[in-house]
């Protein structure tokens, strides 16, 4: 390439761009409404062109970030006295005292002996790009160097980053392939979907076993001493609508990564940190569902209501059985952040989630999102656009299709009817998510996962809403023929 080296005499600016907003994220031909406040399971959103202010029921608290609500005067007396607290601490040199005692937390509050350690980052994304490598650093400890293959679903999402885009499967992270890490570092496995695949007839133990014969079947294709950790999101949220995995799955998937030496690696940024784990288990974790404390992940990250919207938190903890290995080899972590387990960060997240287990919340959504999840079913079943609602704890999604023709039944991308039911759904004053791409780049599904502190009376409302959204939406998309 030859480079012009004429002087530039003079350099006119270019004209001024019309001024949308001076934040470029998301939408940026024109601003979104902003959030300006917020009361218990209530937002209040301000237009940014009129001013107008509307309190908005929070059906999916941003992307299942609130826990305790808006507003809370507790939390925020906690998070600003944190303040006071802490001292800024770089990891190469120093740490603190609020990470250690917030891993502490989170780790006596998993089942015994299942992680030992903790980092903390401040994103979701950050949190599976650390992991991923952590893991590879992991077997470089044990001098497994060929070990660097992430085995994640197809259908699938695990951040933003170029790391985690890698290990995704949806349609952001097929926007960006050519610069993400190659293919054959990132096989991909079957989602586990069985409301769109299973066979007619199959029964859950069939299916089970398929999918795990797959994956058998891929460990062994991609070489066994090549494959370093199986990354799943517990219950998966914005990628395929929260669908509870079938009973022996993550076992089965937990019993192939001991047979190959692969670390079991759980995606809990979404559904986990109290949104869905079992009343009777320690309080924390999605997996206590599903699988035994011997059958935990030997890495799990974890994001959202840590922070419950109040301040920017994620982290990733560690088993034994990785923290060991460096224990017995380098006894360093390889890089840093400059803001990693940032000590304000650590100890507001510590306060927020102490707060929450003295409340009882964890307990509170798991049986009012049961509650919604179950009214739902009975508000939506004879509905001409809903095929499935399914979910578990505080996160469940309904699925949209044209009811009654199982072989055809998903609508075309371009009458947008989930991102259509969003709209509306604010419209009518209540958030929800809307997706779509779940099912071959096609489908459409909605997500709600509300704070903790729901009661009875905000079930009803949301259910309600819901209702009327979708009872609204079926009578448009037949009058433009879409049903
Ligand atoms: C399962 C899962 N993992 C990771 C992320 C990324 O988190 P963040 O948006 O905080 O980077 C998300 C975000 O929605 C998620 O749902």
């Amino acid at each position: 390439m030859s480079i012009d080296s004429t002087p530039q005499t003079s350099v006119s600016p270019e004209p001024p761009t019309k001024q949308t907003s001076y934040v470029f994220q998301s939408t940026v031909n024109k601003q979104l409404p902003h959030a300006v406040g917020g009361d218990g399971c209530y937002l209040i959103v301000e237009d940014a062109e009129t001013g107008e202010r509307r309190r908005i029921l929070d059906g999916m608290t941003g992307a299942a970030v609130g826990a305790l609500g808006w507003g809370d005067e507790t939390a925020i007396e906690l998070v600003a006295n944190s303040v006071r607290e802490c001292h800024y601490s770089y990891s190469p040199y120093h740490c603190n005292k609020n990470a250690e005692a917030l891993g502490k937390f989170l780790i006596d509050n998993s089942p015994p002996g299942v992680f030992t350690s903790s980092l903390f980052l401040g994103s979701g994304s950050e949190a599976n790009e650390n992991a991923m490598k952590l893991v590879k650093q992991y077997f470089l400890e044990r001098n497994l160097p060929k070990k660097n293959k992430f085995i994640s679903r197809s259908t699938c999402y695990h951040g933003f980053t170029l790391g985690s885009l890698s290990i995704g499967a949806n349609s952001r992270a097929k926007l960006f392939q050519d610069i993400l890490l190659p293919k054959e570092l990132t096989p991909k496995t079957d989602v586990c979907y069985p409301f769109r695949y299973k066979q007619k007839g199959q029964s859950d133990e069939s299916y089970v076993e398929q999918l795990l014969d797959n994956l058998e079947s891929l460990i062994l294709k991609e070489g066994p001493d090549t494959v370093a950790a199986i990354i799943l999101e517990t219950l998966p949220g914005s990628s395929i609508g929260t669908v509870p995995p079938p009973a022996g799955y993550l076992p089965g998937v937990r019993r192939l990564c001991n047979k190959y030496d692969i670390v079991f690696y759980l995606d809990e940024v979404m559904c986990g940190t109290g949104r869905a784990n079992p009343p009777s288990g320690y309080g924390l974790h999605c997996w206590e569902n599903y699988l035994s404390p011997q059958e935990a992940p030997d890495i799990q990250t974890i994001g959202k209501t840590l922070g419950s919207g109040y301040i920017t938190i994620a982290g990733v903890l560690i088993g034994n059985k990785i923290q060991k290995a460096y224990l017995e080899g380098s006894g360093t972590v390889i890089g840093a952040h400059t803001y990693a387990s940032h000590s304000f960060n650590c100890l507001a997240a510590l306060k927020i989630q102490q707060y929450i287990k003295q409340l009882g919340l964890t307990k509170n959504i798991f049986k009012m999102g049961n509650l919604m999840g179950t009214k739902l079913h009975q508000a939506l079943k004879d509905n001409p656009i809903v095929v499935d609602v399914r979910g578990i704890g505080g996160f469940w999604s309904i699925e949209f299709g044209k009811n009654g023709t199982p072989d055809n039944d998903v609508f075309p991308l371009e009458a947008k009817v989930a991102l259509r039911i969003q709209a509306q759904a604010f419209q009518n004053g209540l958030t929800v998510m809307g997706a779509q791409g779940g099912f071959n780049q096609v489908g459409d599904h909605m997500c709600l996962a509300p704070a903790f502190i729901i009661q009875e009376s905000d079930v009803d409302e949301i259910v309600r809403l819901t209702t009327k959204t979708v009872n609204d939406m079926a009578v448009q998309l037949k009058a433009e023929g879409y049903l």
